[in-house]
């Protein structure tokens, strides 16, 4: 039945924020086999999220061989890797022992919020933003490496002495796979580099002047290289000798696997977090409406392609915290069964701020709240005002995106994991009146890094032919009344406002 299943075959990993997984893709970017496993989230004190990234080395190296051997294949059948990853969360370690110095700071975190005031002290939250397409905020990996410098003991002068590596989770993987203390690569690519404040958007270089203003030594930083090209070759493992040639941040790898190669064209992610990413094409976009200019993607030596992204902390995870930390619920599918139980909210609205807000508000002393509680509100209101949130979320970030870009939503691509909730896209369609439209494969994030490593070894020969892969799985359009849209619209600003000003 399935012409590509005798191969060849590209491996994508996809180091997420939960898990870490790898999925083998055929020619037609079908999926031939998955494998996944979740790491420890820990969180030492409120608002800090940690990982420990040699459990995340030891788990990216169970998956590949897990999806190799569920795919019933060796490491000649796969022409390349391709690598995807959450972005921000920051890793030092020891170049020559291969030992991460600490625990890795997790985008999440907010232990950075008082020195990222600091660097804007008089200048304000934009102080790097003409650079960098990012405002000053806890979110960003640059400032998390000076908090690590700042509290590791004696690490300063060895980073100062060049026996330091930095990296996000792109590069401590590639470097890692490529040989680590055996000569492993120090990379990463433009976009994961575009998300740590250090990067200068238009000259794709590391910025010298953000780097002595956040006291950072340049000798601990990786080269900065293309999303697609071969950076090396894996030594050891199941894939032995198989080209490394791609690395893009998660939500850029998951708008290449949406094929959104034309200027105009955005998707969606439902994860953890949510991340909405517009197309804006080989110029920067800047942004007056709170959303961020990152790079979309770069093919080998060809210009790269910007975007424009609206960032939301908290969505998947909410309903994790409703399951693991209140246990309201036992599974995270349980969430919509008990929502739809009642008609609406019952007056609640909840404002998931545990990270602080991120678009478009950018506050970091945000925390969640509850508002409109009353004897009537049950738990299944609170499940519905759960899954609101990350719909009027989204409506927030999609109002930003039209005024910034002046392109009017035609339709909303959406992929992730919470896109198994047919409740959730409909209140989506419903608070951002636009047709909600899934793909087939909602794995775009390994898809997009399995293209990227594909274009680079020629396994596929244009974006064209990607293009051709995407077809529709499901769709929803809008059936909510607009005054009453816009009404519940004002109770949840409301209740935003409520969310900010818990930190001195
Ligand atoms: O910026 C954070 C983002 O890359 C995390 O994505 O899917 O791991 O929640 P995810």
């Amino acid at each position: 039945t399935d012409a590509h299943t005798t191969g060849p075959f590209i491996a994508a990993i996809d180091q997420g924020t939960t898990s870490s997984r790898c999925i083998v893709f055929d020619k037609d970017g079908r999926i031939v086999a998955v494998d996944q496993k979740e790491h420890e989230q820990i969180f030492p004190k409120p608002g800090w999220v940690e990982h420990d990234a040699a459990e995340i080395w030891t788990n990216v190296q169970e998956v590949v061989a897990g999806a190799i051997e569920k795919a019933g294949i060796t490491s000649a059948d796969v022409k390349a890797i391709g690598i995807t990853n959450q972005r921000e969360t920051t890793l030092l370690w020891d170049k020559n022992t291969g030992e991460p110095v600490h625990n890795a700071l997790v985008w999440q975190d907010t232990r950075t919020d008082a020195l990222c005031r600091e660097l804007g002290r008089n200048v304000g939250q934009d102080r790097f933003r003409r650079e960098t397409g990012l405002p000053l905020a806890s979110y960003f990996a640059g400032p998390k490496a000076r908090w690590l410098i700042d509290n590791v003991e004696g690490l300063r002068e060895r980073a100062e002495a060049g026996d330091i590596l930095f990296g996000t989770m792109d590069s401590w993987v590639i470097w890692n796979l490529t040989g680590g203390v055996n000569g492993g690569v120090h990379v990463t690519d433009v976009t994961n580099a575009s998300r740590t404040m250090l990067m200068n958007l238009h000259t794709m270089a590391w910025d010298e002047k953000i780097l002595s203003s956040m006291k950072l030594p340049a000798a601990m930083l990786p080269e900065i290289r293309s999303s697609a090209e071969v950076y090396g070759h894996a030594k050891g493992g199941v894939l032995d000798g198989v080209p490394v040639a791609s690395a893009l941040g998660d939500q850029q790898a998951a708008l290449f696997g949406q094929t959104c190669f034309s200027e105009g064209e955005a998707k969606s992610t439902y994860g953890t977090g949510t991340f909405m990413l517009m197309n804006t094409g080989d110029k920067p976009v800047n942004s007056y409406n709170g959303l961020l200019t990152t790079v979309g993607y770069q093919i080998g030596d060809q210009k790269p392609v910007y975007a424009l992204e609206g960032s939301i902390a908290v969505t998947g995870s909410l309903v994790q915290w409703m399951r693991d930390q209140m246990g309201l619920i036992k599974s995270a599918a349980e969430i919509e069964t008990l929502a739809s139980s009642v008609e609406d909210n019952g007056g609640a609205y909840f404002v998931p701020a545990f990270s602080g807000l991120f678009a478009p508000y950018w506050r970091s002393d945000a925390r969640g709240v509850i508002t409109g509680l009353t004897r009537y509100v049950t738990k299944a209101h609170i499940a519905r005002a759960v899954l609101e949130a990350t719909a009027w979320q989204t409506r927030e970030i999609t109002d930003a995106m039209t005024k910034d870009s002046g392109v009017e939503l035609a339709a909303l691509k959406v992929d992730g994991g919470m896109t198994s909730n047919n409740l959730l896209m409909q209140t989506i369609s419903d608070f951002t009146d636009a047709p909600v439209v899934r793909p087939m494969v909602a794995e775009t994030t390994c898809l997009g890094a399995a293209y990227a490593a594909g274009l680079a070894v020629g396994f596929w020969s244009s974006t064209d032919e990607l293009r051709a892969n995407w077809r529709r799985a499901a769709e929803w359009t809008p059936r909510m009344d607009a005054d009453q849209r816009e009404r519940e619209y004002k109770s949840w600003l409301k209740a935003v406002e409520r969310s900010m000003g818990w930190l001195d």
